[in-house]
Parts: structure tokens; sequence; C-alpha cells
């Protein structure tokens, strides 16, 4: 009965009279009055308004139990704020965490994003996930585990925009970065223990800091309307449960042409700093083990490991 309520609650815009939802649920109007109390007790913020009826005030509702209704297979800890969901994923991971262990913020704030940079997520209108995974593949193989997780939300955000992956794994709409990927191993010598692949998303940002203006954007301003976050991880995690039972079950090649399909640039000059050096560039594309394929001005094709694009 809670459950039909909430639903009928999250469908409706405007308010619902106890009446309507009775006849809607075919119960008595005392049933509705319970269901709404204990889900005002639960802390979903419904407002009642005499004549009117029920509404929810909050669209964007982010809990541990509203997670756990979008992926039963995965376990999902909500924390309503951390410094890093990287963090708190690699203590689950050192009390005993098991594979589909998920950390989900609803602030997160000290982010850490690739290369030691810092990661900023505005307060409660981000996604700030992280997944512990643990598979049975050998080291060399963990870098294709970025790119897989990158087109399984690079397939998730479509939805709401036409996005691109800019090698490895940064999704942008409109050349501007609304999604930053970062996978951290343990990992013995011969042998990955497990990955944590944290996933930050701007979701419902309005504006950003003077420093990142030209190059962010969220999904809000690209599809011009709020977006619940949780309907965001859910599609997060619907592809990314595909896109990684198609790597286990064939391989990288099969995820190759989909990661090239959403890739920006293939066939334009571009500039790679890697550590080693700046070179400018064409982009031709990946390798089956995910590193950038370029070639330099002399034609000579070079492979980066690591490293950044700039467009
Ligand atoms: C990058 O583009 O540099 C990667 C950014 C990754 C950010 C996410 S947000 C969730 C998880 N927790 C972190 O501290 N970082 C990742």
């Amino acid at each position: 009965m809670k459950e039909d309520v909430l639903a009928i609650l999250k469908e409706s815009q405007s308010h619902v009279s106890g009446e309507k939802m009775s006849e809607q649920l075919a119960c008595s109007r005392t049933a509705i009055w319970k269901a709404i109390s204990q889900l005002k007790k639960e802390g979903y913020p419904i407002e009642a308004q005499r004549n009117l009826g029920y509404k929810l005030t909050d669209f964007d509702l982010l809990n541990e139990r509203e997670l756990a209704l979008i992926a039963p297979e995965y376990k999902i800890h909500y924390i309503e704020q951390t410094g890093s969901t990287q963090q708190v994923a690699m203590q689950l991971l050192a009390d005993g965490a098991d594979t589909n262990t998920v950390v989900v913020a609803g602030t997160q704030t000290s982010g850490r994003g690739r290369l030691g940079r810092v990661w900023q997520s505005e307060k409660y209108t981000t996604v700030s996930m992280s997944m512990i995974i643990k598979p049975t593949i050998t080291l060399q193989h963990a870098p294709k585990l970025t790119l897989v997780a990158a087109v399984a939300v690079a397939r998730a955000l479509s939805k709401y925009a036409d996005v691109s992956i800019k090698w490895p794994n940064d999704i942008l709409i409109n050349g501007k970065k609304v999604c930053g990927i970062l996978t951290e191993l343990q990992a013995d010598p011969d042998r990955i223990k497990a990955v944590i692949i944290g996933i930050g998303i701007n979701v419902n940002n309005a504006v950003f800091d003077e420093s990142l203006e030209d190059r962010a954007t969220s999904l809000a301003q690209e599809a011009k309307q709020s977006i619940p976050r949780v309907n965001v991880i859910e599609r997060v995690l619907t592809e990314w449960t595909q896109m990684y039972a198609l790597f286990e079950s064939d391989g990288f090649t099969v995820l190759k042409p989909l990661w090239e399909a959403y890739a920006t640039s293939i066939g334009a000059t571009i500039r790679v700093r890697s550590e080693q050096e700046t070179l400018v560039c064409t982009l031709l594309g990946i390798t089956d083990d995910g590193y950038l394929r370029v070639q330099r001005e002399g034609g000579e094709e070079t492979l980066i490991i690591s490293g950044d694009i700039d467009l």
C-alpha cells in the first residue's frame, strides 16, 4: 500500500486527494492516511493541503530506500555527505565488501579526479558514486574497464542529450564535460583484487565556477529540465550491468566499436599531453587494449597509455 501511494505521488506534478488515491487503489481513506503517515516518518517530504490533498515536495529524492528499489542486484550504500565516495568504497573493501557494492553520496566535499586532480561536486545536484567490482581479469586488461564504464555512462546519459566520449573516459555534451570517471585498482603483482569505478555526473547544476564555466555542463542545462538523480543512477547501473556482462562474455572487441562510435574527433588533429611529452597529432582510435592510437605529423603511429587530450 505504502509503495503504491508513493508511486502515485511520484508520478503526479500536483496535489493528489486522499479520495482519488483510495479510489485508484480500491482501499479506504484511512489506509491512505496511514500510508502517508508512515512515508512521512521514513523521511519523505509530503505536504498536505486541505481540499487539495498530498504532494511530494522534493522531486529529487535520494536515499537508501529509493536506491534499493532501482537496482536490487546491487548493494547500495547511501551517505548523505562524505569527502569522497572512492574513500568510502575503499574502506568497505577493507571491511570485506563484495563485488557489486555501490556507494552513493548526496553530496561530496573532497572528490578526487584523474591524475591527482580535485573533482568539484556541487552540493545535492550531482551524482557521486563508486562501484566496487571484483573482475576475473589480469592486470593488463584493467584499463579496458574504464572504457567499458565510459560506454555504459554514455549510453545512460544519451537519453537526455547527445553525448560523446573524450579518451579515456570524459563524457561530453556539446564539447563540455558532464561526467568524469576515475578507476582505482587494488592488485597483487599478478592479480586484480578489486576495482573501484568512481563516476561523477553533473545533473542539476545551474551554474559553474568561472574557472569551469567554459568547460563544464550539466544534464539539466543541456536537457533544459531538472532530472531526479535516482533516475540517472538507475540508468547508469542498468547500462553498466549490460555492458560489463558483454565484456565478460565476449571481451573488449565487441565494446570497442561502441566506444569509437561515441568518440570525439576521430580523424581530427588533437593535442595530447602525456607524462613524457605533449604532441600534436591525428587521432586514429583505440587499440584492442584500450590505448589511444595517434599519428604523429611525420606519419609515425604512436600509442598513448595515459594522458589527456585537448580538442
Ligand atoms: C575525472 O574526470 O578526473 C574523474 C572524476 C571522478 C569523480 C568521481 S565522483 C565519485 C567518485 N568519488 C571521487 O572522489 N571521485 C569519483
